[in-house]
């Protein structure tokens, strides 16, 4: 892949008119791309305590750039989507007690046992790079799911066909467009520390796949019973079937089949998406400009 200079955006969102619902009578996929700003706003600045972390132990300054790029645009994407929390309060739909219970899970699975470590002479060093490697391993397969989110947002029709806000459309693609803008950095960052052995990648994986699947079930079913606008609370499979045979969200053989590509040798994130598509987007976002 050709090196592109990741660029950090600023960006500007009016939330003045945009409902919870944001799509007109789908509540179900409202509420599934809704979970996005509980988790990423979380995540996203868990990334950049992660990366902060790996940074001295970047020896390409290439990567040092690409990684501080990466950072800044974590930073702007949590930022942005943060502000829809208080914003669905406005609409009687109180999700404070979804977000820390978030932040709790966060802390409690990926905060950082170094003092642990420390604790342990001669082994403690040697673990505490493992666990660093091993939580930039988690971000990289995070980053491989957020890139092929990515592409299908901007390459979504189906919803464009549907009456839905504008705004929250484009918050949704100008971050996809720069999750697949940046979806090599964490991978490469991954090899760069450990070398991104297949045992190590079987453990991401297999640790984000079941993780990400439940919270996103949770989240969405959370969300969708927090929701004062909604009387019938949707079951999850049903729904998500119907729509992801509408095409309205990636279906779940795509996201599986897409955990499997990581794990494959000669696995690039190269392939996963076309940057030129990103750009374009980025290029005549309403938010960007
Ligand atoms: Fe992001
Ligand atoms: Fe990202």
């Amino acid at each position: 892949m050709t090196r592109h200079a990741i660029k950090p955006r600023k960006v500007a969102f009016d939330w003045s008119r945009t409902k919870p619902q944001w799509i007109a009578n789908e509540p179900f996929v409202s509420h599934l791309t809704n979970s996005t700003h509980i988790l990423l706003p979380i995540a996203e600045a868990w990334f950049c305590q992660v990366f902060k972390e790996a940074l001295p132990h970047v020896t390409d300054d290439g990567l040092r750039d690409e990684v501080i790029a990466f950072m800044r645009q974590e930073a702007i994407h949590g930022g942005a989507h943060k502000p829809l929390i208080e914003h669905f309060l406005s609409h009687g739909m109180d999700i404070r007690d979804g977000v820390a219970k978030t932040q709790r899970l966060i802390d409690f699975l990926f905060g950082d046992p170094a003092r642990i470590f420390g604790l342990l002479p001669a082994r403690g060093k040697r673990l505490a790079r493992w666990w660093l490697g091993t939580r930039v391993g988690v971000i990289a397969a995070g980053e491989h799911f957020t890139c092929i989110l990515g592409r299908f947002i901007l390459e979504n029709r189906e919803i464009d066909a549907l009456d839905h806000d504008a705004v929250m459309m484009d918050l949704l693609r100008w971050h996809g467009a720069e999750e697949v803008e940046h979806r090599a950095v964490a991978l490469e960052l991954y090899q760069h520390l450990t070398g991104a052995p297949l045992t190590n990648r079987l453990l991401v994986m297999g640790f984000v796949v079941p993780l990400l699947t439940w919270y996103w079930i949770e989240s969405t079913r959370y969300l969708m019973a927090q929701d004062p606008d909604l009387a019938e609370k949707p079951g999850f499979f049903a729904e998500w079937r119907k729509a992801a045979g509408r095409n309205l969200i990636p279906s779940a053989r795509t996201l599986l089949g897409g955990s499997w590509r990581f794990l494959r040798p000669g696995y690039n994130p190269a392939n996963e998406a076309d940057t030129a598509i990103a750009l374009d987007y980025l290029a005549a976002s309403p938010a960007v400009r």
